[in-house]
């Protein structure tokens, strides 16, 4: 513990010792960071109380030898029974919320590195939300307090370590949270078994079954982990059964870097009734839908009419235009690999058995919640909004051309709280590229490429994360969107709902709006693809 803490302060030294963290933020005390573990305030009421511990473990998801991994294993101290239940493999309980609890999560390292928890989507205080500045070591103890003020929806928790995301989430450390509210319960949703959830991550395994990680160094984690293997709630090859009815599915994208493009095999549209963190206004249906790391969506699927003995497959669809491509070593740029799935390729994600006939089956709700729609008349910034430049010059990817400092911000990272902000995330190798008469690339054939090399300007698809409250997207724009495969993506995205993650395409610039009240203090700001995340495509914006 004192090793650890000395490791913190020599860290905060170092950070101060730049000038940047005690110049960005003077008010960011050295007894903040001597309080290496908190503990419960006797003011905080909770309505809930969860003992959460992060270990190491063994489960089985392949025939032969038990896989090794990292597992959040869950205890109900204080609530209702339902606000955990189990998840098959390695994946944490789902925590089942509800809006206005007092939630108190009480979480222990047993791992042997140190770690911290993130309540992704969720508005929470600062101290309460994962800042890689929080992690604490094996041993440790952090508690969490936070009033669940976001409205139903599905999130998820994660660990948020710093340069350590991408291993842990990539070893287990993830979950699913619900949340409901009065509102939601009215529609009467399917519930239940009707109500499912679907975790899509993908792994690579070695011949005795444990996790196999990056193998080829730099490039592969320029572009990011894409396993070969698909796995569905922790586990392989799944077969849903399903009745003649109508079901609720939460699909959560829990991979490092993989960007999925759902759709039915028949050809069946999707009904999306909710985004990352909320119910839409009403149903609205998509050819296909584009899920990128980190982002959700719920889908009404009614299985009535359909024959008892069949399948439905959801299948991953192909497009294009996604991966990084540049001169040099990279090989195509669809991210093909000699035994992987390349980002893009057609493959099958989860197979839904009917089994069963029933009657009953719920109507789908013609509105399903009440919210505004936020414009230029809501936002402190109409004509200057808050720049997110998106790059990845010389393998290096950056946000404004700035890798994560622990505690720094710069001038245009500071926000003033109970404000609500227009932002513009920009790609901007893609005009740098344009400058220099790179030429467009379609993001298809980038091995063939000549005269770039490592020095050169990438442009690939980047998830970016906001924490603190959702957003809405005001805007999408692309330029040159002619053979950049921009056309086998586009009818998949859902920009009317609140999101807490968006996928920024190569050559787009998307607008959002987004509402920083409530809560000062530091919030970050990254790109989802985990290695990138961990490579420093990560920032902090001060609210205060
Ligand atoms: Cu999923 Cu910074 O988080
Ligand atoms: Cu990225």
């Amino acid at each position: 513990m004192m090793a650890h803490f000395d490791d913190k302060r020599r860290q905060f030294l170092q950070f101060a010792a730049f000038g940047t963290a005690a110049a960005a933020w003077p008010g960011f005390a050295l007894a903040e960071m001597a309080k290496m573990t908190n503990a419960p305030s006797s003011a905080f009421k909770p309505d809930v109380e969860i003992e959460l511990t992060a270990r190491a473990g063994a489960v089985s998801i392949k025939p032969g030898a038990a896989t090794r991994v990292f597992q959040y294993q869950g205890k109900l101290l204080k609530g209702p029974a339902s606000t955990l239940t189990g998840m098959p493999g390695y994946l944490g309980p789902t925590l089942n919320l509800v809006h206005g609890q007092k939630v108190r999560i009480i979480f222990y390292n047993q791992l042997a590195e140190s770690t911290v928890a993130h309540w992704h989507g969720l508005h929470v205080p600062q101290k309460m939300d994962g800042h890689p500045m929080y992690a604490i070591n094996r041993g440790e103890r952090y508690v969490y307090e936070f009033e669940v003020k976001n409205p139903a929806g599905t999130n998820w928790y994660h660990a948020h370590t710093h340069e350590m995301t991408a291993t842990q989430v990539y070893q287990g450390l993830a979950g699913l949270i619900t949340i409901t509210d009065e509102q939601e319960q009215k529609l009467e949703l399917p519930s239940g078994e009707y109500d499912l959830p679907i975790v899509i991550q993908d792994r690579r395994f070695t011949s005795d079954n444990q996790l196999l990680y990056l193998q080829h160094g730099m490039q592969e984690r320029i572009r990011g982990f894409l396993g070969d293997t698909i796995l569905i709630n922790g586990q392989i090859d799944r077969i849903i059964p399903v009745k003649t009815r109508a079901y609720r599915l939460r699909l959560f994208n829990g991979s490092n870097s993989r960007i999925y493009k759902l759709g039915w095999e028949d050809g069946t549209p999707l009904t999306a009734i909710g985004t990352d963190g909320a119910l839409l206004e009403k149903p609205e249906t998509f050819p296909y839908i584009m899920l990128a790391p980190a982002e959700r969506v719920e889908l009404w699927v009614d299985f009535s009419g359909r024959e008892p003995g069949s399948d439905l497959v959801l299948h991953s669809l192909e497009y294009h235009g996604v991966m990084p491509h540049m001169g040099g070593g990279m090989r195509g740029g669809r991210g093909m690999m000699r035994d992987g799935l390349g980002q893009g390729s057609k493959f099958p994600l989860v197979k839904f058995h009917i089994a069963g006939k029933t009657s009953e089956s719920p109507q789908l709700p013609p509105v399903l919640s009440k919210f505004k729609r936020l414009t230029d008349r809501d936002v402190a910034n109409p004509d200057k909004p808050i720049q997110i430049g998106l790059s990845m010059m010389h393998m290096s990817p950056e946000l404004n051309h700035r890798s994560f400092e622990m505690l720094a911000v710069s001038e245009g990272e500071k926000i003033p709280v109970d404000t609500i902000q227009k932002i513009k995330i920009v790609q901007e190798d893609h005009a740098m590229r344009g400058r220099r008469g790179m030429g467009g690339g379609d993001g298809r054939e980038g091995g063939g490429r000549r005269g770039g090399g490592m020095g050169m300007m990438m442009s690939m698809a980047h998830p970016i994360h906001l924490h603190g409250q959702q957003f809405q997207i005001l805007s999408r724009l692309i330029q040159d969107q002619h053979g950049s495969g921009y056309e086998t993506v586009k009818d998949g995205f859902i920009n009317s709902g609140w999101k807490d993650t968006v996928l920024v395409m190569p050559g787009e610039e998307v607008t959002i709006i987004k509402p920083f009240q409530d809560y000062t203090g530091l919030y970050l700001y990254h790109c989802h693809n985990l290695e990138h995340e961990d490579m420093g495509m990560m920032r902090n914006f001060l609210v205060s």
